[in-house]
């Protein structure tokens, strides 16, 4: 997928690379000269193992780069899962031959409970993208239960089941899944996290959405955000306790298990309503969790350094391995939120500042990547090379107003 003459072009990502990073350019050497390897041969650079993390690469903004830089730079940070708000072909197309993983979405539910068109937007936004860019996941929908849209409700199931069945009709679901990505808001109650319930108003599309997960072997997908109970009740919510630094934990009498972080314990709370609706057989992953670097004034911990540390400490577990107290052994799983900041996001500031970078490819903070940058990119043979459009999302509610957690 390369032009043959794009060494001037690297030339110039190298100098531009260098300009944007020049504390840390050894490192900076040595990761473009890998991704120039990985890149020359088409192959994902196996200099040190992925990272066992994946990141949302939302496009709610007018000034991200072109998605070929975006591939550089997630390659020379070594991150080989990414999700997506849509099913971007320009994004597909330059993550080709790169081995990266892709969870797409779509949120147009009521069009996709439509057998036809499920079919339709497979055969066009899934099939001529495999096998060269590795599309494992669509999404349907996002928060969709938590939110206010009662006919996005009763499609998601419908959705999912007609988007599955035209993936098994093409031949595809041995390679994709379905799934969907729901807040932590379709909880009743999240503390204790052996007592955790769906709400009772969501347990007609709780009940059936469970069962079609089971069958499929698909992962129940939350978005969680410790940030928001913490901004809610900054007084009660002990800090050390939503971002992972030490401190004394929250005892489940439930279970006699202690907990020393929300997240985990939020997850757990998840897995106990799906028990409590008898279902054991389905996994948990975060599909979105993350900390604004800077919010509005009223926003209380919306800081870099607390977003440094949550995502920091955070992928320290994730490389460790570390399952929940409930689950030991099942590696927690997550996406982070999110890759840019977007300065096009509706809401308050902090929605606008979660990203990892900036969108020129500076880091926001220091997160031990080393001399990240964006990597050497080329125009690619089909020509996205110019265009930057502004993507249209559908719109990701993040907000997640999370029932006071009391230590
Ligand atoms: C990148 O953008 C950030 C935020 O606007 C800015 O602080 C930084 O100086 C920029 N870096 C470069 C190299 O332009
Ligand atoms: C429904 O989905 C199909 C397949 O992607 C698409 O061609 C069509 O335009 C969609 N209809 C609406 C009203 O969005
Ligand atoms: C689908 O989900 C199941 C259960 O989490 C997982 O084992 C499998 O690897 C997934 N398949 C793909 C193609 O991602
Ligand atoms: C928790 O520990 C206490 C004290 O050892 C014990 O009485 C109780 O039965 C335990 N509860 C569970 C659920 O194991």
């Amino acid at each position: 997928m390369r032009a043959r003459d794009d060494a001037p072009m690297e030339r110039r990502m190298i100098a531009a690379g260098r300009r944007f990073f020049d504390s840390s350019s050894s490192l900076l050497l040595l990761c473009l000269l890998l991704s120039l390897l990985s890149a020359n041969n088409g192959i994902v650079s196996a200099a040190t193992a992925p990272l066992k993390f994946g990141i949302n690469y939302g496009q709610i903004a007018n000034n991200l780069p072109h998605p070929a830089q975006v591939s550089g730079l997630l390659r020379s940070l070594n991150v080989n899962r990414v999700k997506l708000y849509d099913a971007d072909p320009a994004v597909l197309t330059a993550f080709a031959g790169t081995g990266v993983e892709f969870t797409i979405s779509n949120g147009d539910l009521l069009n996709m409970s439509d057998a036809r068109n499920a079919r339709a937007w497979v055969a066009q936004n899934v099939q001529p993208f495999l096998p060269d860019t590795r599309i494992t996941c669509v999404i349907l929908g996002n928060e969709v239960l938590s939110g206010t849209d009662a006919s996005a409700m009763q499609s998601l199931l419908p959705a999912m089941q007609a988007v599955h069945q035209a993936l098994v009709d093409l031949g595809l679901d041995d390679q994709v899944n379905v799934s969907t990505s729901q807040s932590v808001n379709v909880l009743a109650s999240s503390y204790p996290p052996s007592a955790g319930t769906f709400r009772e108003d969501l347990a007609q599309y709780m009940r059936p959405l469970l069962d079609f997960l089971a069958e499929l072997g698909s992962p129940f997908l939350i978005n969680a955000y410790p940030f928001f109970a913490y901004k809610a009740s900054p007084g009660s919510v002990s800090l050390p306790y939503v971002l992972f630094e030490p401190n004394p934990g929250a005892h489940d009498p439930g279970t006699n298990l202690t907990y020393d972080n929300m997240l985990y314990a939020q997850i757990d709370a998840v897995y106990a309503a799906m028990e409590a609706m008898g279902h054991k057989d389905i996994a948990v992953r975060i599909s979105e969790t993350g900390w604004p670097s800077a919010g509005d004034a009223d926003e209380v911990g919306a800081t870099v350094q607390n977003a440094a540390t949550y995502n920091g400490n955070l992928m320290k577990r994730v490389a460790a391995g570390q399952g929940t107290p409930l689950r030991p052994d099942v590696p927690v799983d997550v996406l982070v939120f999110a890759l840019f900041n977007e300065n096009m996001k509706q809401g308050q500031a902090s929605e606008r500042n979660y990203g990892l970078f900036y969108p020129n490819g500076t880091s926001v903070y220091d997160l031990g990547f080393g001399g990240a940058s964006f990597g050497p990119s080329s125009p690619t043979a089909s020509g996205f090379s110019s265009s930057s459009k502004p993507t249209i999302s559908f719109p990701v509610g993040v907000v997640v107003l999370f029932a006071a957690f009391l230590l």
